[in-house]
């Protein structure tokens, strides 16, 4: 399973990179807004640390802006994947982007056949938003159930990217389902290494080398 961090912090994806564990990275614009500053200038930078995709999102609403967009952003590195909204625009603009040989990430996905759709359109991945769908009362996790037993049923090769993750069993119930990304914030990713019974064990252990008998 891949790890994807969502945020446009570069002092986070920084740390998140030096440990190795982190496959890519995705944005939008609400953390464009967060991070203050140029959005291409702050790809550029985090196409430098994240060797893995990198979603860079298409603020317009017809097709044609979306693809003018997105072959701008494509040109930034080679690693930049174009996000378009699951739109009857989106789908039109993910069928050119692909065929242009950009790779497209159809975000804003809440349901199985919204992502069947972006499947049929050609896109590299699609993003359901699980944490925005709990926050009206559904259970987000099972659109990432449904969207890949459709995805099996077909062969469909449409990487499943979970987005809008809010906490650790998010990434566990993706991870169960056989989701191929779960992107997250940082926070997030930090809570993954953590255990109480790991802080524990690691304080019961020091205090018992103290006990044990050294030459000097
Ligand atoms: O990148 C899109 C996404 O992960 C949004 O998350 O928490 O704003 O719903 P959230």
């Amino acid at each position: 399973m891949q790890l994807f961090i969502d945020s446009a912090e570069v002092s986070e994806l920084r740390k998140a990179a030096e440990t190795n564990l982190i496959n890519g990275c995705t944005t939008n614009p609400s953390l464009a807004a967060k991070a203050g500053k140029d959005y291409n200038d702050v790809l550029k930078e985090i196409c430098s640390i994240i060797k893995g995709p990198v979603s860079a999102e298409t603020i317009s609403l017809d097709a044609d802006g979306m693809v003018k967009e997105g072959v701008a952003f494509s040109k930034i590195a080679k690693n930049i994947v174009v996000k378009v909204p699951m739109t009857v625009e989106g789908m039109k603009a993910c069928q050119r982007l692909t065929k242009k040989g950009v790779k497209v990430n159809v975000t804003l996905c809440f349901s199985a056949n919204q992502a069947l759709l972006a499947a049929k359109s050609g896109a590299f991945f699609v993003s359901p938003f699980v944490g925005r769908l709990d926050d009206i009362g559904k259970i987000g996790i099972d659109v990432v159930r449904e969207i890949k037993q459709v995805y099996d049923n077909y062969k469909f090769k449409t990487q499943i990217l979970v987005a809008s993750v809010r906490n650790t069993i998010h990434v566990l119930d993706a991870a169960k389902i056989g989701a191929d990304i779960a992107t997250m914030p940082y926070s997030v990713f930090e809570q993954l290494f953590k255990h109480t019974l790991t802080d524990v064990g690691i304080k019961r252990f020091l205090e018992d080398w103290e006990k044990v008998p050294k030459k000097r």
